[in-house]
């Protein structure tokens, strides 16, 4: 029998997901029993391709959600809204929901999944996060029995293609995101990606599956890049380190609350993350007993979203005809997190910094500067005078692994000394 299927949205992904539905020759036997029986669109008026039958394409959306032939609903609109109305009116009139809307689920999970669990239904996100990397399913089953430690990714491309460009170029942020607009790697509106919310949606769906708990994504700490520039990139480089924008979960001592961040890191060059260059996304796990396991890929594009939004339709079309009608979910396919986990405060992460000053060039700066740290308990691992900015000295600290807090006393006390002239930069080091 059909499984039918209706797809809200009709854009970049829409299209790349009827491209495969339509053409199934060579793929997962399964893409032969499911049909594109509504498209939802904001408008008629576009010629669309693939072109689809008469009477699929509609405006009403509504009308997909609650019809009662269609048996998953493919959200792919973006965004909060109508996209959460529409996925809980179609779970309330018993769909399946395959989304790529890492927003949504990031900021109303916890509503949509209580709200699908109780009507027996899955929602399946593997194209949420890391376009066409297939990281949820693996996190969720193959990883399921590792006690999961770190989740560290880097899961938003464009912020990558940008810092990667200012890498290679010694280019500044601004120069660097103009050109990206240009060439269509980054928004109009960029504020989403270079400023970390979309980093914080992803890493709060990792995190939530990695840690098996709930996560309030504003409490998930986010900085985004735009405070990055060439003379730091440089600086780092001569230290052995690249900068990238990190998405960070991390199991705390007691092994039940958790830090969850993004940021923009200096990465050890010889780490598995420091070559994932350009719009590529990565995301290393770390668990007991596995170890390490890194998966790398696309992580958005048409046809790499769109497998793993029709990866999810076939699982469920699988599921559906091996549950042979028990109203019983699959416990490894459905979300079963009930409670939310604790979140450190930043204040309280332990980290190594980076941070780069401004002094007179008078003796006895770096010996402040050590002491004021040292009053702190913050650990140095380097200090090293490059050079001279308009007559002043500029001196770049790299520390230990210190308390976040106890940090920012330092560097409070810092800001007091009669030598010191700024601090432009402070960057976390992985
Ligand atoms: N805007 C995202 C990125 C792609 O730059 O990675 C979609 O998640």
């Amino acid at each position: 029998m059909a499984f039918k299927i209706g797809l809200l949205g009709y854009g970049t992904v829409g299209t790349g997901t009827a491209k495969i539905l339509l053409d199934p020759v060579g793929r997962n036997s399964l893409l032969q029993e499911i049909v594109i029986a509504r498209v939802g669109v904001r408008s008629l008026d576009q010629p669309r391709s693939p072109e689809l039958p008469a009477g699929v394409l509609t405006t009403d959306l509504e009308a997909i959600v609650t019809d009662p032939e269609i048996d998953l609903v493919v959200e792919l609109l973006g965004g909060l809204e109508p996209a959460r109305s529409l996925i809980l009116k179609a779970i309330d009139h018993g769909k399946h929901i395959v989304t790529a809307n890492k927003a949504v689920i990031a900021r109303h999970g916890e509503e949509i999944f209580t709200a699908a669990n109780q009507a027996g239904v899955y929602v399946l996100l593997e194209a949420a996060v890391g376009g066409g990397i297939p990281v949820i399913k693996p996190l969720k089953q193959s990883l399921g029995v590792n006690r999961i430690q770190t989740v560290i990714g880097i899961i938003n491309g464009t912020t990558n293609y940008i810092l990667t460009k200012m890498t290679e170029e010694g280019a500044d942020f601004d120069e660097v995101l103009a050109q990206a607009q240009k060439l269509g790697y980054a928004e109009a509106d960029p504020t989403a990606d270079v400023d970390g919310y979309d980093a914080a949606d992803k890493i709060a769906i990792l995190a939530a599956i990695a840690f098996n708990g709930r996560i309030k994504r504003e409490d998930i700490s986010c900085e985004g890049i735009r405070q990055i520039n060439a003379t730091d990139i440089s600086y780092a480089d001569d230290l052995g380190f690249v900068i990238k924008l990190l998405a960070i979960a991390k199991a705390n001592s007691d092994n039940d609350s958790l830090q969850v961040r993004v940021h923009p890191t200096l990465v050890p060059k010889d780490h598995p993350l420091a070559n994932v260059n350009n719009v590529y996304n990565a995301i290393l796990v770390e668990g007991e007993p596995l170890g390490q396991v890194m998966f790398f890929g696309p992580g958005a594009g048409q046809g790499a979203t769109a497998s793993a939004v029709v990866s999810d339709i076939v699982n469920i079309v699988g599921m559906m005809q091996t549950s042979q009608g028990s109203e019983k979910l699959d416990p490894m396919l459905r979300c079963s997190h009930e409670h939310f986990k604790q979140l450190s405060p930043m204040s309280e992460i332990d980290t190594r910094f980076y941070a780069r000053f401004l002094c007179q060039d008078v003796s006895g700066v770096i010996g402040h500067l050590g002491t004021s740290f040292g009053n702190h308990n913050v650990s140095l691992e380097s200090v090293v005078q490059i050079g001279f900015r308009h007559n002043l000295a500029e001196i770049v600290v790299v520390t230990h692994q210190v308390r976040e807090g106890n940090f920012h006393q330092a560097l409070t006390e810092i800001k007091g000394l009669e030598s010191i002239d700024s601090i432009p930069s402070i960057l976390r080091v992985l």
